[in-house]
């Protein structure tokens, strides 16, 4: 392993992980590919811009001609992707790039890299693949049953990643994420949306009851789980990185309010996401054999959390304009109307 492509690492998880690798090894090249959508910010990777194991290519992973001259360019080894359009709310309201990048994208990258002779290709996929799970703990040889059009388009992305195994001996292993949180999340999922609009007093919109189970998991913890698959993970295999850290969203939320001095009255609870998944819970056992542990526990993790939206105002306020605005406006406004509507003193 030397020279490491990196795609979608302008967005959360990966920003983090090349972060984390550039530092952690400085003897890999770590080249980050990424289209710049919405969710992709240049800001996200400052921290390493002077770094001499570190190059930005910008590109579109389904992009096969682009793909195969970057491949080249760098003379790549081993692929890592981030790339995936990630979040549930925007794949209901328009599911054609979720197809696009999830699906078509994962597809071009493990054509291309096989052609290439790619000697280790990493998937970066979700619990979502397994669905709502009512009791117990998924297990990574459970079967698939994703609810969201974003669920579905990641686990079609897996199954071309175990085809291309299984059909061509590539050598691959998937990792399968808990509800990821931290610095730099873009802030249309739920804690840096309700952090980021709690600190100028808005309404937080809930989703329905709230009771939904969600397992936290802090970033660098995401990251060191990858890591740790990348280098030690069997060819052919997927590997759970879970929080083990099971919460209902409304307590996430009470919690990161105490933290911030801000009024629980500042919840509403409105209409629910539609084919909304009540839990998610995984077992990690076969991570932690290869040696992966957590080093941080949650009330640590959300106060890092909240502190760093505290501090950096200029990140996210740069992010909450223009595009952004337009998609808040379509995703809550009805559903903050009908709130109102029906319970006014709905808090
Ligand atoms: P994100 O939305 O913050 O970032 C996605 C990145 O991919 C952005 O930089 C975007 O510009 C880039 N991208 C999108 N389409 C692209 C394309 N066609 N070509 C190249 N780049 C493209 O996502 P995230 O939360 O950092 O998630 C990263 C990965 O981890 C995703 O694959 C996601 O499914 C998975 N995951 C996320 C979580 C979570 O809680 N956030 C949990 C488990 C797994
Ligand atoms: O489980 C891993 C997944 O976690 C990743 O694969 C996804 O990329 C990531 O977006 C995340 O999906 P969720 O749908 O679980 O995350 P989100 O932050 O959108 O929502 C978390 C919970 O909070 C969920 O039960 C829905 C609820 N929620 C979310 C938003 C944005 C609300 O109640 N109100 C909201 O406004």
């Amino acid at each position: 392993m030397k020279n490491i492509l990196v795609t979608g690492a302008a967005g959360f998880i990966g920003s983090a992980f090349a972060r984390y690798m550039v530092k952690k090894y400085p003897h890999y090249n770590i080249i980050v590919y990424d289209k710049l959508t919405y969710a992709g910010n240049l800001n996200n990777l400052s921290e390493i811009d002077d770094e001499g194991n570190y190059r930005f290519e910008r590109g579109d992973i389904a992009a096969r001609d682009v793909v195969r001259g970057i491949l080249q360019k760098y003379d790549i080894d081993t692929i890592v992707n981030f790339a995936a359009e990630s979040h549930v709310d925007r794949s209901i309201l328009n599911p054609d790039a979720f197809i696009h990048t999830d699906v078509v994208g994962v597809y071009i990258l493990l054509d291309e890299g096989r052609k290439h002779g790619i000697e280790r290709f990493l998937q970066v996929s979700t619990d979502e693949v397994y669905g709502d799970v009512e009791t117990g703990y998924s297990t990574e040889d459970d079967r698939f049953l994703p609810n969201s059009p974003y669920a579905a388009s990641k686990a079609g992305g897996e199954l071309m990643v175990r085809a291309y195994h299984v059909t061509h001996g590539m050598n691959t292993v998937i990792t399968r994420g808990s509800n990821t949180f931290g610095p730099y999340q873009y802030p249309e999922k739920l804690l840096p949306l309700f952090i980021t609009e709690a600190i100028d007093n808005r309404p937080l919109p809930l989703y329905g009851d709230g009771m939904q189970v969600r397992d936290w998991l802090y970033v660098d913890d995401h990251v060191t789980g990858i890591d740790v698959a990348l280098h030690h993970g069997v060819a052919g295999e997927a590997y759970n990185i879970a929080g083990e850290n099971e919460q209902h969203n409304i307590d996430v939320i009470k919690a990161m309010l105490k933290l911030l001095g801000k009024p629980e009255t500042l919840i509403k609870h409105v209409p629910d996401r539609e084919g909304h998944d009540r839990r998610y819970a995984m077992n990690c056992d076969k991570l932690r054999a290869l040696g992966w542990q957590r080093q941080y526990d949650f009330p640590q993790a959300l106060a890092l959390t909240v502190q760093w939206y505290q501090d950096n105002e200029w990140w996210w306020r740069e992010i909450k304009t223009g595009e952004y605005l337009e998609y808040f406006k379509r995703q809550y406004a009805d559903r903050l109307a009908a709130a109102d509507q029906d319970q006014p003193n709905n808090h």
